[in-house]
């Protein structure tokens, strides 16, 4: 019996020193944007900033001066953001306007509102994102996955895109994920996932497209002002995980709450893509914890002849290709 207590207190010491080591290295390595870089005068659009990772950099941003456009598809909850972020950081230019990122048609509505109110844009964060969907199609008939964290963005940026030329250096902050390396069959035959749908592979997808767009925008961008960034938050404390089944939650549980980042942390790549003077002169690269991690992405990531079909595939289903708007 002693021999069991002894075995079993020495597996303890071993598994809680395991833990603590991993505790302090997951702190070593969390990035901090250190810019104090202010932006009075500087417009801001930060998609789904409502909460989460969002909330944070358009909390981060407004403290730097900017004028801050929360682009949210919840209007009491942008609101109430709204007011958060007004409150803590006593910055009046902190707004709300309705965005539905999922729907086309509400994202040529609120570009249509947004360039007749403003007479500038300096950095866009497309930032809004789903997880865990079970398969299913908007109204326009794009999977919401896929709409959501990609082409709703695609529309948007190009859309703005004329904006961010004039106003230029401006830059496009693609909020991406490291899961876009277990991506596989990336088909643009079928981006819907009509022939196969898995919820995982819908999002690593979505996450991949998010990258692939950043590099053929940086690469189409060159000369115009326009800088191009895309990043992985780290894995963070945020309600993307609402979706993820009960039974899941036994495994997610302790991770999520010991050794994930808070959303404060999360935003830091997000706020130094935005802000720092370090990649001013940098366009369509991947960034982790506030440095470049291009050894960090996919190889599918960098293939540049899928990038521009992926571009090309989504000016033709947004419709872009055939029309001005
Ligand atoms: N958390 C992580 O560990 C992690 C890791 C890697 C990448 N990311 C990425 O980080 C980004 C932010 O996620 P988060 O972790 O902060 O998650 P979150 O707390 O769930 O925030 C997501 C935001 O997106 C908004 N959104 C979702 N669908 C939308 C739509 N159709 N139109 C407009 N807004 C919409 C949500 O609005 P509602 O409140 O109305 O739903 C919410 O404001 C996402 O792109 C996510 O993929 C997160």
């Amino acid at each position: 019996m002693d021999t069991l207590w002894q075995v079993l207190i020495a597996l303890l010491v071993v598994v809680v020193t395991l833990m603590v080591g991993l505790k302090m290295y997951v702190e070593a390595i969390k990035g901090r944007c250190s810019s104090t870089r202010d932006l009075t005068g500087k417009v801001v659009v930060v998609t789904g900033a409502n909460t989460g990772i969002g909330f944070c950099t358009a909390e981060n941003l407004a403290l730097r001066n900017a004028r801050v456009i929360l682009a949210c598809r919840n209007e009491k909850k942008a609101k109430d953001a709204v007011q958060r972020i007004r409150a803590a950081t006593g910055n009046k230019e902190v707004v709300y306007q309705h965005l539905d990122i999922s729907l086309l048609s509400s994202v040529r509505t609120f570009v249509k509102q947004f360039l007749l109110e403003e007479s500038r844009l300096d950095i866009l964060i497309n930032n809004a994102g789903v997880a865990g969907m079970q398969f299913s199609k908007t109204e326009e008939g794009f999977e919401t996955t896929f709409v959501t964290n990609y082409l709703g963005h695609f529309l948007l940026t190009n859309l703005l895109l004329d904006k961010l030329k004039q106003c230029g250096p401006s830059r496009v902050v693609n909020v991406s994920s490291m899961v876009h390396n277990w991506s596989k069959k990336f088909h643009l035959d079928d981006m819907n996932g009509e022939k196969s749908y898995s919820i995982q592979l819908a999002y690593y997808n979505s996450k991949l497209a998010n990258i692939l767009f950043t590099r053929e925008l940086a690469r189409r961008s060159q000369e115009t002002g326009v800088m191009a960034y895309s990043l992985h938050p780290g894995a963070v404390q945020s309600e993307v995980w609402r979706n993820v089944p009960r039974l899941h939650w036994v495994f997610l549980a302790i991770p999520l709450y010991l050794y994930f980042k808070t959303s404060e942390e999360g935003a830091q790549t997000s706020i130094y893509c935005a802000v720092s003077e370090d990649v001013a002169e940098e366009s369509g690269k991947y960034y982790v914890d506030c440095r470049q991690a291009e050894d960090q992405a996919s190889d599918t990531s960098r293939d540049m002849g899928l990038a521009r079909k992926l571009w090309e595939y989504s000016e033709r289903v947004t419709g872009l290709a055939t029309s001005d708007n």
